[in-house]
């Protein structure tokens, strides 16, 4: 990754970030890129075994021994004000987080339990705010002037069936970025929200697209791009924004997903897919019937 990232080597000297669900995925690759400019690096989730793979992995990967990991369940308060305690014990401050911990799966709404709607609302949502909250409390207290990276998805602003409660809980996120945004800004926090389209991980493919729902279209035709996201790309993105450079930004949420979001709105886009052959005959058909009327 290190010779596709954007930023100056050296950009997070001394600096310290969390990365809840850094183990795993997108949150891994958005850890690799930190460590390669410099940043000392806390991942954190619920799984020791995949912690400790992805802290060996990644230190060796990026030649810096700045990762360390703590197991924390998002979802609770208290787990969550003792990773921050672990943090600065470890580093003397944190400067920032970038929330990417998330639970999902497909399902018709109407089978899920009370407890599977809570389960992905909690992870998501209940997960994003303690975050916040905690880190708020600690860096206006401290007068730090903290940055907080949330990882959304595009169908937090459209809403999508099938995965209802992601999309509840994202939206919410949304709502939580935009409104700390205002809020804190007078303390100099900034908080901002990435919002990808598809970009391959175990975590969602196997939880998205199993090979029944993959059999029954291509994700690559729906995207203008014709193709999926790469990780380093949301890295760049997402280091640009915990860093000075993005000084000016704050409340914003970044689509980055190939045109997937407006292809998918626009209401003729679906003639993408006709040939020349076929548009001259639909201009011979409207130039008659515009003659006519
Ligand atoms: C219906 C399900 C289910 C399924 C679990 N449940 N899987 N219901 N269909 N496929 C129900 C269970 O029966 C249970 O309810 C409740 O959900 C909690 O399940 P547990 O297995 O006990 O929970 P837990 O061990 O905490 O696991 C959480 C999880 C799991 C979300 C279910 O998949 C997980 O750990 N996920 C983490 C990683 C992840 O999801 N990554 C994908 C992110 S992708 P009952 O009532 O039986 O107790 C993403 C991409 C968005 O967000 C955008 C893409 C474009
Ligand atoms: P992933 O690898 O499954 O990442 C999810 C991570 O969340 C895992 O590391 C998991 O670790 C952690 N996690 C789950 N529940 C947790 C909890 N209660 N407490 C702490 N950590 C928890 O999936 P991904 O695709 O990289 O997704 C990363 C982020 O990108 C998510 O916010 C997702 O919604 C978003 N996103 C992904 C895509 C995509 O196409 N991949 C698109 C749009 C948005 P443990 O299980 O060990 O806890």
């Amino acid at each position: 990754m290190k010779e596709l990232l954007m930023l100056p080597k050296d950009s997070f000297l001394n600096k310290t970030y969390i990365v809840t669900g850094g183990a795993t995925g997108l949150g891994k690759s958005m850890t690799e890129a930190l460590l390669l400019l410099g940043a000392n690096v806390v991942i954190a989730s619920r799984k020791e075994d995949k912690l400790i793979k992805a802290c060996d992995e990644l230190s060796s990967k990026t030649n810096s021994s700045s990762i360390s990991f703590a197991i924390c369940d998002v979802r609770k308060y208290d787990e969550i004000e003792r990773l921050i305690l672990t943090s600065i014990e470890r580093h003397g401050s944190i400067d920032g987080v970038i929330n990417s911990a998330a639970g999902n799966f497909i399902t018709p709404t109407e089978m899920l339990s009370p407890n599977g709607f809570d389960t992905i609302v909690d992870i998501v949502l209940r997960g994003s705010y303690n975050m916040s909250l905690a880190l708020g409390k600690y860096w206006i207290s401290k007068k730090i002037k903290g940055n907080i990276l949330n990882i959304v998805t595009t169908y937090a602003e459209s809403g999508s069936g099938f995965v209802v409660p992601s999309a509840t809980a994202k939206a919410g996120v949304v709502a939580l970025t935009k409104s700390l945004a205002s809020e804190w800004g007078k303390y100099g926090i900034r908080t901002n929200a990435v919002a990808p389209g598809p970009f391959p991980t175990d975590g969602a493919w196997d939880r998205l697209m199993p090979k029944e729902v993959r059999s029954l279209y291509s994700v690559e035709d729906r995207i203008p791009l014709k193709r999926v996201g790469k990780h380093e790309e949301l890295a760049n993105l997402a280091t640009y924004l915990l860093s000075d450079y993005s000084a000016y930004v704050t409340g914003a949420v970044f689509t980055i997903d190939g045109g997937e979001y407006n292809f998918g709105a626009g209401e003729f886009n679906f003639l993408n897919s006709l040939s020349i052959d076929m548009w001259q005959q639909i201009e011979k058909t409207i130039r008659t019937n515009t003659k006519s009327s």
